[in-house]
């Protein structure tokens, strides 16, 4: 057998595309002691990954050069193990990187427990990005029956989760998105009240329309322009979460910086997201989102491609704004044992 991952073929400039990645053929390695082979059933493409490739991630190891592998969470199963704590068949989420299989001593690895939810779900919903809209909705909004919030990247599997938790809590969900068929699936299967489609004419009208008694909370995964226009609808006193910056990811020198003005008009409060604060949460979290999920309160879309070498595309879709819920790519079969 042999290992498929995905390097770079050159520093990132701009918007990705698929010829920024290739894939290499190497061979699969073998777990010393104290160590596991994991072999990889899902990859997660997620909107840090940008940043983190161009060296403005936290987490990131500095700007990614030509043959470098990006780093992302992986769900796969335990095919080999010399580790005391994990046996084959295991279930585990860990960083393994885009590629099919990794080699892991139980550093930042969960193990997941496939009866409680479909095992995608785990680097979705019910992962990190599920997480950071608990935090948003649930922790620094502390959204209350009455409220109306409004989300920006609303199908995504940060913003279609922050609306569906405001509605549990007896809030309603106005949504943003940039398309009418995006929007139709935020109202008609998540449940926000309305949704509105900005690459369209006359978008802070509509918006105003959408939201004729404003909105108490505003969750932004934009920012630039989306989150200034966001303040034209924010109730004063209103809060604001700042969570994600998807316009300027790509090239950080074509964003403009907020006018300060806005807030100050609206007495807003503004607080900035950080997903791992929230890991003590985590708990708490997935009890409550699992039991939604099997009941069917908690809706997700997935957008999919099967293979590693769709890796590079399908992040560059994601980079572009068209992919259709939580980016995935498929790398195996599920119950391979
Ligand atoms: N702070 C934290 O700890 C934390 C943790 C996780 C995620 N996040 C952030 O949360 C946001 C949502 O993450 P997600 O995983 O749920 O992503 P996602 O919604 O699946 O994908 C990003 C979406 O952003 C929208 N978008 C708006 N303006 C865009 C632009 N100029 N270029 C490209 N896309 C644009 C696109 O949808 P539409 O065009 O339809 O709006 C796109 O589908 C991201 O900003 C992410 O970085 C933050």
């Amino acid at each position: 057998m042999r290992n498929h991952k995905v390097v770079l073929t050159r520093s990132l400039a701009g918007v990705p595309d698929a010829g920024d990645f290739r894939v290499v053929d190497e061979a699969l390695p073998e777990p010393e002691d104290r160590e596991f082979l994991v072999r990889h059933l899902y990859l997660s493409l997620d909107p840090y990954q940008r940043s983190a490739m161009a060296g403005r991630h936290r987490l990131g190891r500095g700007p990614l050069v030509a043959g470098d592998m990006p780093a992302a969470e992986t769900l796969g199963q335990v095919l080999r193990s010399r580790h005391p704590d994990y046996r084959e068949g295991d279930y585990v989420r860990h960083f393994g990187g885009w590629q099919e299989y990794a080699l892991s001593a139980g550093e930042r690895t969960e193990r997941v427990d496939p009866a409680l939810a479909p095992l995608s779900a785990w680097l979705g919903v019910l992962g990190m990005p599920g997480l950071t809209a608990w935090a948003s909705a649930v922790e620094l909004a502390g959204v209350q029956a009455g409220q109306t919030v409004l989300v920006s990247a609303a199908l995504g599997p940060v913003g279609s989760m922050v609306g569906q938790l405001a509605i549990q809590r007896g809030a309603t969900a106005v949504g943003i998105a940039g398309s009418d068929e995006k929007c139709a699936i935020v109202t008609g299967e998540f449940g926000f009240r309305a949704c509105v489609n900005y690459r369209q004419e006359g978008f802070l009208e509509r918006l105003r329309a959408a939201l004729p008694e404003g909105a108490d909370v505003y969750h932004d995964n934009v920012g630039g322009q989306m989150l200034a226009d966001a303040f034209s609808v924010l109730k004063v006193n209103g809060t604001v979460i700042l969570c994600g910056l998807m316009e300027r990811y790509n090239d950080p020198a074509r964003s403009k910086p907020l006018d300060l003005a806005l807030p100050i008009m609206k007495r807003a409060v503004m607080k900035g997201l950080v997903v791992s604060d929230f890991e003590h949460r985590r708990p708490v979290f997935e009890a409550a989102v699992a039991a939604g999920i099997r009941t069917g309160q908690i809706r997700y879309r997935e957008d999919r491609v099967a293979g590693i070498g769709q890796a590079g595309a399908h992040f560059a879709r994601l980079m572009r704004g068209e992919n259709v819920g939580k980016s995935l790519v498929v790398l195996g079969p599920e119950a391979a044992n």
